[in-house]
């Protein structure tokens, strides 16, 4: 299989082409544009159209939820600038899924980037639901050039569209929602409407499947993602990742935690184009995530140890070296100073957020756990790829 990289540069064109095709301010004469980057007329249009965007649903959030794509504009922001990211963030998690997808729903799929990752990963029957008519066009467009198989439905669980509708009967492996749950309802009652749907997604896949939440990395979204998994688990789900902890979310206890995954990209030079442009970064991908598992299926055994997800950058302080990290005992802070760093333990200077690590020799100190000379650091999975688990009742 190629990279997520390689795979994404392939659809660049294919973006760009469909972008241009349904531009209704089509260029006559000129240049031929080039294939996998915009003109400067076309590059100012995008990039406005981008912090159009950006703002929109970033700051006072006035257009989540709202019908953006169907704003020919709007839409071309996301095919050319949010959907490679959201492609990338999909293809991040699906390699922490303990297996392959074959069938797939995608939810809320807009024009597709989780449907076309799932597609790149290997899954064969795939189909992207929406209520926005003109993103889903898009997506067909997309699938047409790219020769890929794709099936499109009309999707709005806010009118109540059950399910069952969309699966044809056969449960599917993956049920994705991307960017999707934080725009459906609003003000009280919304988390516990969210969580409803997710269940019945849950309960929609075929055994051993997976149900992947992607959200965007915004402390609301990402801390009202958390709440939602926290009525998830108390009604007896398992998380698949990124959670080790199987209590109440720890990250909820304070009001300014959340918890989310950062992935260090190469963006494609389309991507990096609009962001200079538009002045927006986008060297990493950021999100929040949870892979649930369909009900009855229990939650993985840890490794043995102490065993803990990375959940910070990180914190470096006067001598010592600190992260965050949350494990099946909760979230606890870990801190090395210098003067100890040896060769069993030097990996702790180059964690990154979302690697899971097992740790010996260490000492609690406060609230969390102190490394010594004598700890030794061992990287049991790097962010993005799944946890060596044993099924409970295996261990
Ligand atoms: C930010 S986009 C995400 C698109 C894609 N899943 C991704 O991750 O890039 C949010 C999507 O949710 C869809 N959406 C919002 N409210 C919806 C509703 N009530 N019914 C169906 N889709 C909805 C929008 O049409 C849009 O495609």
């Amino acid at each position: 299989m190629a990279t997520p990289a390689a795979d994404l540069a392939n659809w660049i064109p294919r973006l760009l082409a469909t972008w241009r095709a349904a531009r209704r301010t089509q260029r006559r004469g000129g240049p031929r544009p080039p294939l996998d980057a915009l003109l400067p007329d076309e590059l100012r249009e995008v990039a406005a159209a981008v912090t159009r965007l950006s703002t929109g649903l970033t700051r006072e959030r006035e257009l989540a939820g709202a019908r953006y794509l169907d704003d020919e504009r709007l839409l071309g922001a996301y095919l050319l600038f949010y959907w490679p990211i959201s492609y990338l963030q999909a293809r991040g998690v699906l390699s922490e899924l303990p297996r392959l997808p074959r069938t797939v729903l995608d939810l809320g799929s807009g024009p597709g980037p989780l449907a076309f990752a799932a597609l790149d990963a290997g899954a064969v029957a795939v189909t992207a639901c929406d209520r926005a008519k003109q993103a889903l066009t898009a997506a067909r467009d997309l699938a047409r050039l790219a020769g890929a198989r794709l099936t499109t439905r009309d999707w709005n669980p806010t009118q109540g569209t059950p399910l069952a509708s969309l699966t044809g009967g056969t449960p599917p492996d993956l049920i994705t929602l991307g960017h999707v749950i934080n725009e459906l309802w609003k003000g009280e009652g919304a988390e516990e409407k969210r969580a409803a749907l997710l269940e019945s997604a849950a309960r929609a896949l075929a055994p051993g499947g997976s149900l992947v939440v992607i959200e965007p990395a915004l402390r609301d979204t990402s801390r009202g993602l958390l709440r939602v998994r926290d009525l998830l688990v108390s009604r007896g789900f398992a998380v698949r990742a990124p959670c080790l902890f199987r209590g109440a979310c720890p990250a909820l206890l304070k009001e300014s935690d959340w918890c989310h995954a950062e992935r260090a990209i190469d963006p494609p030079p389309l991507v990096a184009q609009i962001g200079k442009a538009a002045g927006l970064r986008k060297e990493a991908v950021k999100m929040s995530y949870l892979v649930l598992a369909p009900p009855g299926e229990p939650w993985a055994a840890p490794p043995p140890g102490v065993v803990l997800r990375i959940v910070s950058e990180p914190l470096a302080g006067k001598g010592r070296l600190r992260y965050m990290g949350c494990g099946p005992d909760g979230r606890k802070g870990l801190a090395l100073q210098e003067k100890h760093v040896g060769d069993a333990n030097r990996r702790f200077e180059t964690l990154k957020r979302g690697d899971v690590v097992a740790l010996e020799g260490t000492e609690p100190r406060g609230d969390g756990l102190a490394l010594g000379a004598g700890s030794r650091v061992t990287v049991l999975a790097e962010a993005g790829r799944p946890v060596p688990m044993p099924v409970d009742g295996q261990a």
